[in-house]
């Protein structure tokens, strides 16, 4: 068979074949792009578009060369700030469970947890298109489980599309989640959910083998139907082939600029995690220092009994104070 030794001509023999599942993927978004014309602008901050993004919308920025821009957020304050900053894809990543609840890897949210955190970004998000990760144990045990949770995530959380870690040995289950009417994001690459099998993180596909297994995920997942790939942990040069070869949007985080898109988790572009960056996280702003600041000086202000001031209290009517007044003063008479 073709794809089952890592020569370099096989890597060619797989461009050949993922280039045929490429022009099945742009039929689809051209349907795609008829629907879009029909959705109605929902308002917005100026030289921002503000329609609703949808599965098709990320087609089309494929299309069109449209960088695609993707954050992590877990509240419904982030939320709504990163929806109003006009990024174009949510995701409820199962970071949450490093960044909110304090765990050492994503192995342990379950997923109560994951739908928790969901229904509040659900009602911060307006025009993104709100992504589910799927949590370790909710879809490896059993295809059924990873169905029925698939659809928890659209019915209880309000999820538009769900993320799946892992490539071809996922496709079945993809295939009848998409079934099911429920788009599916792809995710290959570095996976976290593997943290055990890779023996840490490690960057993957540094080999010829490992580009031949992540090309043959990568169209797998294509020919699937998945709504986007997400790329992470490899090298730019693979993420640029499988990028140029997929039909499907691929966001990466850590894979370079020639992915159609990026995505980045909201506490690390924030300085809001703890431990060292990874060697791609960019910081847009020190939110820890930020916070440091403003609660440092609220302690300070009320050691020092500066908050609150009178301007900061509720004060009594005029009538009740001196109501008030006559009723001491009667009392201060009677006492002695
Ligand atoms: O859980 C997560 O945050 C992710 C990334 C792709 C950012 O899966």
């Amino acid at each position: 068979m073709l794809l089952e030794t890592s020569s370099t001509n096989n890597l060619f023999a797989l461009q050949y074949l993922s280039a045929s599942t490429r022009a099945g993927s742009i039929r689809h978004a051209g349907g795609a792009l008829e629907e879009n014309l029909s959705l109605t602008p929902t308002g917005g901050p100026p030289g921002l578009s503000r329609h609703k993004i949808t599965t098709s919308s990320l087609r089309e920025h494929k299309l069109h060369h449209e960088p695609i821009t993707c954050l992590t957020a877990y509240d419904y304050a982030t939320a709504r700030l990163v929806d109003e900053a006009g990024i174009e894809m949510i995701l409820v990543g199962d970071s949450l469970a490093q960044a909110m609840l304090g765990y050492e890897n994503t192995l342990s949210v379950t997923m109560d947890e994951m739908l928790h955190h969901m229904k509040a970004v659900r009602r911060g998000v307006k025009h993104a298109l709100l992504v589910a990760d799927m949590p370790y144990g909710s879809y490896q045990v059993d295809p059924n489980d990873g169905l029925r949770n698939a659809t928890r995530f659209v019915k209880e959380g309000g999820a538009e599309v769900v993320k799946i870690e892992g490539g071809e040995k996922r496709v079945d289950l993809i295939r009848r989640i998409i079934d099911a009417e429920i788009p599916v994001a792809g995710h290959i690459g570095l996976t976290p959910q593997s943290v055990n099998v890779m023996g840490g993180y490690k960057v993957q596909g540094k080999d010829l083998s490992g580009i031949e297994q992540l090309m043959r995920d990568a169209v797998a997942l294509d020919r699937a139907g998945v709504a986007c790939i997400v790329l992470e942990g490899i090298p730019r040069e693979v993420a640029a082939m499988i990028t140029a070869e997929v039909g499907a949007p691929t966001v990466g985080i850590g894979a370079g600029p020639e992915c159609d898109g990026q995505v980045l988790v909201f506490h690390d572009i924030l300085g809001l995690t703890f431990g060292p960056p990874a060697k791609f996280v960019r910081r847009y702003g020190d939110a820890a220092a930020l916070i440091t600041n403003a609660v440092q000086a609220f302690r300070a202000d009320v050691k020092s009994m500066q908050y609150p001031s009178d301007d900061e209290s509720y004060h009594l009517p005029r009538e009740t104070k001196a109501g008030l007044e006559t009723v001491l003063a009667r009392k201060r008479t009677m006492r002695r």
